[in-house]
């Protein structure tokens, strides 16, 4: 199987940069190339057959470094097979519930309209007190977030087999 995938990722604590590391790793066990990449490193997307992008999420938003990256690649991105994902929430239960139905920033929505993402998802993500900011541990503390590591690794493999099973089925479909 010849197909090249770029796992991008921004990340702030290093949750998600984890978290991309482990899809790129599932996608490599399943026969293809991955490439697991900070977004902001990410130079041109001609290489690669599909791109998978995700962000820690503060305050609602994705991290400066996936916008940019979702917004300079918009033409690219939508004529490629593109997977959105978040690590947020932190607590037991489903963290879209833990998030009241959120799913992606506002503000990056009406690009993923056009992107047209195959999925977008919202993962479990991790509070570090010790790695937090005296601003982020005040913010934290007042809205009483669970702290731990609550990513849940099944979720992820499981999302990115469902990925690679995908990109699969698209090259078998572009080979007949
Ligand atoms: C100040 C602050 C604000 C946060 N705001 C949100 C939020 O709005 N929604 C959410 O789901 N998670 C929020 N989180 C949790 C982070 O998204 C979570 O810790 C994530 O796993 C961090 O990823 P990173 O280590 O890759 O930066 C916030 C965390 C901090 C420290």
């Amino acid at each position: 199987m010849d197909a090249q995938v770029l796992v991008a990722y921004a990340t702030k604590y290093g949750a998600t940069a984890e978290i991309a590391e482990k899809i790129g790793q599932v996608l490599r066990e399943a026969g293809l190339r991955a490439d697991v990449l900070p977004a902001d490193r990410v130079g041109d997307l001609t290489p690669y057959q599909a791109v998978v992008l995700g962000s820690g999420v503060y305050m609602g938003q994705w991290r400066k470094e996936a916008t940019t990256f979702l917004a300079a690649n918009e033409k690219a991105l939508a004529e490629r097979p593109v997977w959105l994902f978040s690590s947020g929430p932190t607590g037991e239960g489903d963290p879209v519930e833990l998030t009241k139905g959120w799913r992606l920033p506002t503000a990056q929505q009406p690009i993923a309209d056009r992107i047209r993402p195959r999925d977008t998802a919202v993962f479990h993500g991790v509070l570090d007190m010790k790695k937090l900011n005296l601003a982020e541990k005040v913010i934290i503390k007042g809205i009483k977030a669970p702290i731990g590591d609550f990513r849940d690794w099944n979720a992820i493999t499981s999302w990115a087999t469902a990925i690679a099973a995908a990109i699969a089925d698209a090259l078998k479909q572009g080979a007949s």
